[in-house]
């Protein structure tokens, strides 16, 4: 870790966002196991020519990203806990750059002590991720995983099963939600994890200007500019999925936030 902070000395604060929101995850019970997973475009925190040699080998994709040649992400490894990153980054994460024709990636740093390490199973969302925030020219840099238990509930619920009815029950909770989501939040059918075609679906949940979406029977995907705007993201909709149930627990709501009501937060925060 030392090492890599003395070669990137801008990746330290970011690092120390990462390590902390990876506990806070962990704390708030929603990254139990090795559930959940991180990927942060570092790019902008690197010397001009980063001063990696590299190790390992290059190691194909299952399809080629053109747009994310020869750029670096910082990965959490597959089968790892949050609770280990938060304490030992360089075993339980990796920073991987990818080829310059985009088909394969090798690894850079991390993974340390383990020769089988292997980055999140998640990663065709990742980089299908990436290389739409990257198409569409977002400041996004942070694709955040992970499994908020309210909001899994709500997924297993018929009347939320599209993107346009759950964020219209998350945004009614409460004036917060539609000023930190104001796209509202995607929904995806359930597909296998870690599979093609749920990096699809992802993506295409995403749409034009949403921040998050929701796997069905599964967990959530969170954008940020930054590892704490992920989290913040993660905390405020599942603060609204837990008002959700509780509301619809104790007898179901009286009136919610309305239409014109959220139309005039729109207006006065500028969402
Ligand atoms: P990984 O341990 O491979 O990151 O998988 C965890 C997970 O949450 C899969 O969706
Ligand atoms: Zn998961």
């Amino acid at each position: 870790m030392d090492k890599l902070i003395s070669l990137c000395p801008g990746l330290e604060g970011p690092l120390e966002d990462m390590r902390e929101a990876a506990r806070y995850l962990w704390e708030r019970g929603w990254a139990e196991a090795n559930g959940g997973n991180l990927s942060v475009d570092i790019g902008g925190w690197l010397p001009e020519d980063a001063p990696f040699a590299g190790f390992g080998e290059w190691q194909s994709l299952p399809q080629a990203y053109p747009e994310l040649a020869g750029r670096y992400y910082l990965v959490s490894g597959s089968g790892r806990r949050f609770r280990d990153f938060a304490r030992k980054p360089e075993e339980n994460a990796c920073i991987l750059r990818i080829a310059p024709d985009g088909r394969a990636f090798r690894r850079q740093w991390g993974g340390c002590g383990d020769p089988a390490f292997r980055p999140t199973s998640e990663l065709p969302s990742h980089l299908a991720m990436h290389r739409f925030l990257r198409q569409r020219g977002k400041a996004e840099t942070v694709i955040l995983h992970t499994h908020p238990t309210e909001l899994i509930a709500l997924s297993h619920l018929a009347d939320f099963r599209d993107a346009e009815s759950l964020s219209r029950a998350l945004w009614a909770t409460m004036p917060e939600i539609k000023v930190c989501a104001p796209g509202g939040v995607g929904w995806a059918a359930y597909a296998c994890p870690g599979s093609e075609e749920l990096a699809r679906a992802t993506v295409e949940a995403f749409g034009q200007s949403r921040q998050a979406v929701l796997w069905e029977m599964h967990g959530l995907v969170a954008t940020g500019r930054d590892v704490m705007g992920a989290f913040d993201l993660i905390d405020v909709l599942n603060k609204a999925a837990k008002l959700v149930l509780l509301i619809k627990m104790t007898g179901g709501m009286h009136r919610g936030i309305r239409e014109a009501e959220l139309d005039e937060l729109a207006r006065a925060f500028g969402v």
